[in-house]
């Protein structure tokens, strides 16, 4: 019986595009998706943008927009990712959308009358300036135990000594630099350690199939109460206000309270379906019912990829949130779990940006299939990070994508074009071969059903080599020769032919754009393949047309950007001429130029044009990649003043990670000239 699916990806911050990571988590729930909508189940698929909390807030407030129009510009840029990876999302809203103002207040009051919620005074810092509450990661000050500097609230960064912000020694705003004062306020809690809430839990996190066995140990860590370490905690209650000013929903009979961003975040989830029904596109897809009749149906399977970073959040508070609201809110039938990517190694953080940009993956015209395939051959069903690894990609792209599955294509096919018109015929039974592509489809079915991605791909290339082995074995280019052999020679290219068809529909979750194309174009359907297709023996096949090319080594190069500064050049060197648009006074105020004294200037083993410089900015220190190896001996840059774009985005480069850019002046005839500023200015200075 078809499955009725209702699917989900985290819903990414809106403060920022999407990052590697991002892409990740969409190719992976999408090959999933796909997987089922190909077994003929009903898929809803739907993400959004989390558009509330305090960061969003600060960063519009910086660019002086409203929070809204910055969502609203995030948003804008979404569709080139999703389409670019071919991401198949039925819909995108927003957790800034009436549905979720009107879904979080419904939920919150159900919990209300249910006894979940309660009022406490809480004593926490405060910005005496800005008027406002500090989170821990607004303030900074000395650690009070290693007295490094300008550390944040929760942890020291040099001594991992963990402690509260009022443990710090001279605390500061990290918003105005001002010294925050406690102050006390009323928040609102949901009692999650209620006896009723903890048994629910017990239950829920323990439901044989419905999380990872990693994932339920963590959640039975956190529910069974205090450990030996010292830093253990029982269930504690959970802090579900802010203060204003707060960019969130209001709570109802709260005034000047907002909803903790995390609590409308996954209603985001409901409030996308909810908005989604209402287009019309439910229907289209199948789904007759109301939203909340879908939503409440015991047969409907909500089921949630997410990262290893917010499993707290989805297997504590959000199915305790929609057990105690109750009908037509249903708990999660599944939250699955994948680790990170890295990238060569190298985490990729928040703050330093990442490793490789998606959409100039997309802008230097890289392949999206390629990093889906890359991608689905190296997750399996377990919470572990995964590498991008150059090397790798190249290596798993060309020989086993393009070297084993691709070229079958085009060698059968062109024989059976030139020999034969394009009729394909089979010398005697075929049925061992309808056994084999029937036992690998079911195994290949069950890998994608559990997630095991890597290893369907591992045996679909098993099955790819097989086909290539037995093809080369018959040797059709001798065949060819011989008008005697022309029905061997048939035989093995409609052989392989069948063999690359069941591949294709076994791939077509991975690589959609290139299943669509062997389905059409190859072999003349007028729809896209289903599992069904798998087994079913081809007649006819048209001329092979191109369906993949190899990765150039130099598209990875370019991809990391390898040997130029961020931008492209040094920002000088740009022609004037070109760089004369008229911008106003609030688009130049974006920049945040600084005075910036280098502390160390080194060589870069293997770049031609950069040295590498670590820059002090008076409170802390950055490394910038930059263009002037040319020009510059770095034994005479050490110690001097210069110019430096501080708020630039982190670039991942070949070298590390180019945290800013250094101003410099060049044209045709010479530079480039490094900035520097009279004497007097000091490090950390702003320059406008
Ligand atoms: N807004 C919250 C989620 C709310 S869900 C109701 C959030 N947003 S996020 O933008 O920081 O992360 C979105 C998703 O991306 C999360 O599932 C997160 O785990 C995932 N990833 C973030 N960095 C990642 C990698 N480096 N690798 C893979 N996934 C990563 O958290
Ligand atoms: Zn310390």
């Amino acid at each position: 019986m078809a499955e009725k699916l209702f699917v989900t990806t985290a819903l990414p911050y809106a403060n920022g595009p999407f990052h590697i990571g991002h892409i990740m988590e969409y190719i992976q729930a999408d090959i999933w998706v796909r997987f089922q909508r190909m077994q003929g189940n009903q898929v809803h698929f739907v993400g959004a943008d989390d558009a509330h909390g305090a960061p969003i807030m600060l960063k519009a407030e910086a660019e002086k927009i409203s929070p809204q129009e910055l969502v609203a510009r995030i948003a804008s840029g979404r569709p080139k990712y999703l389409q670019g990876f071919h991401i198949s999302f039925d819909h995108w809203h927003s957790t800034d959308s009436p549905e979720n103002v009107a879904l979080s207040q419904d939920i919150y009051r159900r919990l209300k009358a249910a006894g979940l919620i309660y009022s406490k005074p809480v004593e926490q810092f405060y910005d005496p300036v800005k008027r406002m509450f500090l989170a821990d990661r607004y303030i900074k000050g000395e650690c009070p135990n290693c007295h490094s500097k300008d550390q944040y609230g929760d942890a020291c960064e040099v001594c991992s000594t963990v402690y509260a912000p009022t443990d710090l020694i001279e605390p500061y705003s990290v918003l105005t630099g001002a010294k925050p004062v406690l102050k006390t306020s009323d928040h609102l809690f949901f009692r999650l350690s209620d006896p009723k809430c903890v048994d629910f839990l017990n239950g829920w996190t323990t439901t044989p199939g419905r999380l990872q066995p990693q994932v339920a140990n963590k959640a039975r860590e956190w529910l069974s109460g205090p450990g030996e370490n010292p830093g253990d905690q029982a269930l504690g209650d959970w802090d579900i206000s802010r203060d204003a000013p707060y960019f969130g929903i209001p709570i109802p009979d709260a005034p000047g309270k907002y909803f903790y961003v995390w609590l409308d975040a996954p209603i985001g989830y409901l409030a996308s379906l909810q908005s989604y029904f209402a287009s019309g596109k439910a229907r289209a897809n199948g789904e007759p019912r109301s939203f909340e009749e879908f939503l409440a149906a015991p047969d409907t399977r909500q089921v949630h990829f997410i990262g290893k970073d917010i499993i707290y959040f989805h297997t504590l508070f959000w199915p305790a949130m929609l057990k105690f609201a109750g009908p037509p809110y249903k708990v999660p039938d599944n939250v699955y779990v994948h680790g990170f990517i890295t990238v060569s190694g190298e985490k990729m953080s928040k703050s330093r940006g990442t490793g490789i940009s998606p959409l100039r993956y997309l802008d230097i015209g890289m392949n999206p299939e390629w990093l889906r395939y890359y991608i689905a051959a190296k997750l399996n069903a377990n919470v572990e990070d995964l590498d991008f690894n150059p090397d790798d990609f190249i290596a798993r792209v060309n020989s086993d994508l393009v070297g084993k599955y691709v070229n079958i294509a085009s060698r059968a096919a062109n024989f059976i074009t030139r020999h034969f018109d394009g009729a394909l015929a089979y010398a005697g039974d075929i049925d061992a071969l309808r056994r084999q592509a029937g036992e690998l489809a079911q195994q290949v079915r069950e890998s994608y059903a559990t997630r095991e991605f890597g290893r369907a791909m591992r045996e679909i290339m098993a099955y790819a080599d097989r086909i290539n082995q037995e093809f080369d074995a018959r040797q059709p280019w001798v065949l060819a020769k011989d008008p005697a052999r022309r029905a061997e020679l048939q035989d093995i290219c409609s052989r392989t032919l069948y063999g690359f068809k069941l591949l294709s529909v076994l791939l077509a979750p991975v690589l959609p754009d290139v299943a669509a194309h062997v389905a059409r174009e190859l072999f003349g359907l007028d729809r896209p393949f289903r599992w069904s297709d798998a087994g079913e023996p081809p007649q006819r096949v048209n001329p092979y047309q191109h369906l993949m090319t190899r990765v150039d080594p130099k598209q990875l190069d370019a991809l990391f950007d390898a040997d130029s500064p961020v931008g492209g050049k040094p920002a000088a060197a740009k022609d004037a001429a070109a760089a004369a648009a008229t911008i106003s006074i609030d688009e130049f105020k974006r920049l945040d130029l600084r005075v910036a004294r280098i502390v160390a200037a080194e060589q870069v083993t293997g770049a031609d044009k950069l040295l590498k410089l670590t820059l002090d900015l008076g409170t802390e220190t950055r490394t910038v990649f930059a263009g002037i190896k040319s020009a510059y001996d770095p034994a005479t840059l050490t110690g001097r003043l210069t110019v430096m774009v501080a708020n630039l985005a982190p670039r991942k480069m070949k070298f590390g990670v180019s945290e800013g850019m250094v101003l410099a002046a060049s044209n045709e005839s010479g530079g480039p000239y490094l900035l520097s500023p009279d004497s007097g200015a000091a490090p950390g200075m702003r320059v406008s």
